[in-house]
């Protein structure tokens, strides 16, 4: 532990450092919700590479149960839950599951099967859900794993929002709105759970393509994208890995209340 760097509560120690002699009760835990395909697989498996105890918790559970059986023949650790983000019964039966975590990463939302049209045609329900998913999601993660953070002294919590909030982009007022909420959520929280030693970013992926085909973004709009980009190429999922982990690691432990914005050069914020 070098001493630039406060410690971690010595329950908790985190991945990469060297471990009290003590308590230590093994890896900290971390939870990723939405883990069972695309940006959350990726996390889940980077971070349990990491040396990171990977809760994996998604709608369908059967998916987050693969990318947990992913992560123990990788030789890592990884249990699996099955978990609507936007249930507050489901997220606390989560949280009691789990015991205390270290480490939450918001990233379930509705986006792959978000259809795209013009806002009038949005019906409410669906507003409604998105919302309800994306946003409060993330509320109600935040409210179930918070208190063992705090009574640790110290916690990470880390949510997916999206570049599309800097830009904006026709057909897709539901879902930018939502994504848009979570950086005023990241900030009021980060101001208010600061003084427990807990940190709360966010990080604003540009569009990114994994092994999930979508019906919101053609080829044809991807390579544009990608040219319009400083670094003139597509975005794939392990060019966030590193800023999540980042965000979790005792190395951001004096950056919260942040949007880092990782898109290769597309928006600059
Ligand atoms: N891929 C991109 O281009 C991109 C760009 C910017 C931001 N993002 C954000 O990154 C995150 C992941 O994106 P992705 O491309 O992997 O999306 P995806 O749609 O492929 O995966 C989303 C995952 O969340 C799960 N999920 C959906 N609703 C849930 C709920 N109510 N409770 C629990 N789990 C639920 C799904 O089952 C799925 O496994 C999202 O927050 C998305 O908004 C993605």
């Amino acid at each position: 532990m070098t001493a630039d760097r406060p410690a971690p509560p010595a329950n908790q120690p985190a991945p990469d450092q060297p471990a009290p002699d003590q308590a230590v009760p093994g890896p900290p835990v971390v939870v990723v919700t939405g883990a069972g395909q695309g940006l959350g697989r990726a996390f889940a498996l980077d971070l349990a590479r990491r040396g990171w105890q990977v809760a994996a918790a998604d709608l369908d559970g059967d998916r987050a149960a693969k990318v947990a059986a992913e992560i123990a023949a990788a030789g890592g650790t990884a249990r699996a839950f099955t978990c609507d983000v936007a249930d507050p019964a489901q997220v606390t039966e989560l949280a009691a599951q789990l015991g205390p975590v270290t480490g939450l990463v918001n990233n379930a939302a509705i986006f792959s099967t978000l259809r795209m049209g013009p806002f009038e045609d949005i019906d409410p329900q669906t507003w409604d859900r998105v919302l309800r998913v994306n946003v409060t999601g993330a509320f109600l993660m935040c409210r179930a794993l918070i208190p063992a953070m705090r009574n640790a002294g110290y916690g990470k919590v880390v949510t997916i929002s999206s570049a599309t909030i800097h830009t904006g982009r026709p057909g897709y007022l539901h879902y930018v709105t939502s994504k848009a909420a979570l950086i005023g959520f990241t900030r009021a929280l980060a101001a208010e759970v600061g003084p427990a030693g807990i940190r709360v970013n966010a990080v604003t992926p540009g569009s990114t393509a994994t092994e999930v085909e979508r019906e919101t973004i053609t080829p044809e709009q991807r390579q544009a994208m990608a040219a319009a980009t400083a670094l003139r190429r597509i975005q794939v999922p392990a060019d966030l890995t590193g800023a999540v982990a980042f965000l979790l690691s005792p190395d951001s432990d004096f950056i919260t209340g942040q949007t880092l914005n990782v898109d290769g050069g597309f928006a600059y914020h």
